[in-house]
């Protein structure tokens, strides 16, 4: 009898964060501040974040411990399973074995609560009683509002213009977790009012909806903490619970993966179920290949340089050496808002910059054709982001097709698309573009690149 569905024991569950800074084989550039160009000091983050978070993102241990209020949390969806997709196999007519890890069974339907429970939590303990955000797709909205509730935290969300017209019941849903959701940019912040008066029409991007949320408690005196849902070492350290799972998990049935995939928008998704593995190749020399795979309209990985860049439009945060489009570069409107991000996670770009890992662009059409032959093969209708990562492992399958190679592919199935119809109808009537990348928008963005000496 095959054996689809790979669990864990709760009991066996990893108890730690892995973070990859200090396994890096060659030391990261320091994130400077704003003004000064100076390495950033915790004092100067204390503002706007909690200090248990600010420790983690600055922390030289290798391993963090998963307070036991978190680890409690997470019993509600963790361990999650973890599948063979034999029946994606046979429709590609592969001999490649694929698994994917399966984070849509979580209460908001992403791997974004990972991180949303330890944060929301980090900032309780220290009396903290609102958080601001920003979210793209609605996921992380979704996720932040969620673990508010949990902890009896008030909380408000700037969702990206385009999403939020896109994506009314993603609105909704995070409003019925008590959250406030606000359409970014928006006029209850001076940086919304600014880019409104530039483009009364614009679709709002990642950049500007994460500097309206860091306003937002930069200007609060401290009753409110900023919260980022991705991009951030404290952030991808959180979502690593995925891959620690998965080795556990493929362990148990023999397994290595040869190729490990996950979609990539700040970068956390990718970082959780790649990072436990490049330790591997870092540490022990395995050959294990992770590949981020990006939208083609907002190609950070395959087409920006490695530069200093803010980590949002308004040139709020701190200034990360990451691969960039320009902070003020604005994505097309693609299905994908947690995509849509000008950089990336200067762990993950760090990672690229020493051929660590590798990284695709794909266009969104082949990636909701695979996701209709994964809803048909799995019976689970893939977020958009998710797409890009069953495509690109689809087209390692097809390689494996071509030169008989059995390889082992394991991917993230990053979230659900249930939320995502308006996406699904579009691409089923015909209607949805490959929406260019806009070299120009990119000239223009890298122009405005700080300089840093
Ligand atoms: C379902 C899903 N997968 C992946 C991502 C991308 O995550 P990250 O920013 O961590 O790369 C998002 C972002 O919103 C998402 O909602």
């Amino acid at each position: 009898m095959r054996q689809y569905i790979i669990n864990l024991d709760p009991k066996k569950m990893p108890d730690a964060w892995y973070n990859i800074g200090p396994d890096m084989p060659e030391p990261m550039a320091p994130v400077l501040h704003p003004g000064t160009k100076q390495p950033v000091q915790a004092s100067d983050l204390a503002p706007i974040f909690a200090m248990g978070l600010i420790e983690q993102e600055m922390s030289p241990d290798r391993f963090i411990s998963i307070p036991g209020e978190v680890m409690d949390k997470y019993l509600l969806w963790r361990p999650t399973p973890m599948r063979r997709a034999y029946r994606l196999e046979e429709a590609l007519d592969t001999p490649a074995k694929i698994y994917y890890k399966n984070e849509s069974v979580s209460p908001s339907g992403s791997h974004k609560i990972n991180t949303s429970v330890a944060q929301a939590y980090y900032n309780k303990i220290e009396g903290v009683r609102e958080l601001s955000t920003e979210t793209g797709a609605g996921q992380w909205g979704t996720a932040l509002s969620i673990a508010c509730s949990m902890f009896d935290m008030k909380c408000v969300v700037y969702m990206v213009r385009v999403s939020f017209q896109q994506k009314p019941y993603r609105r909704s849903l995070i409003e019925s977790f008590g959250a406030s959701v606000l359409a970014s940019p928006s006029d209850t912040t001076d940086i919304g009012r600014k880019f409104l008066a530039e483009d009364p029409d614009t679709t709002g991007s990642l950049g500007i909806a994460i500097s309206e949320a860091v306003e937002v408690a930069a200007k609060s005196g401290g009753s409110v903490k900023y919260t980022l849902g991705s991009v951030l070492n404290h952030v991808c350290m959180h979502q690593t619970i995925i891959g620690e799972e998965a080795k556990l998990q493929l362990a148990s049935v023999g397994e290595y993966p040869d190729i490990v995939i996950g979609c990539c928008g700040g970068g956390s998704n990718f970082a959780g179920i790649a990072f436990p593995f490049v330790c591997d190749r870092i540490k022990d020399g395995r050959k294990v290949e992770c590949i981020a795979a990006e939208p083609a309209a907002c190609p950070t990985l395959t087409q920006g340089p490695f530069a200093y860049d803010f980590g949002d439009t308004g040139m709020y945060t701190p200034l990360m050496k990451q691969y960039t489009l320009g902070h003020n570069f604005m994505p097309p409107g693609i299905h994908a808002g947690g995509l849509r991000y000008h950089g990336v996670a200067a762990t993950v770009a760090h990672l690229q910059h020493l051929g660590l890992i590798r990284s695709v662009a794909l266009k969104q059409n082949p990636c909701f054709e695979s996701s209709l032959l994964f809803a048909k093969c799995e019976g689970i209708i893939p977020a958009p982001e998710s797409g890009h990562a069953i495509r690109a492992a689809v087209d390692e399958a097809l390689k494996c097709r071509e030169s008989g190679e059995v390889k082992t592919i394991l991917f993230n199935l990053s979230g659900h698309g249930n939320f995502d119809m308006t996406a699904y109808d579009a691409y089923l009537r015909g209607d949805l573009q490959d929406l260019e990348f806009d070299e120009e928008a990119m000239r223009r963005g890298l122009s405005c690149l700080p300089k840093v000496d």
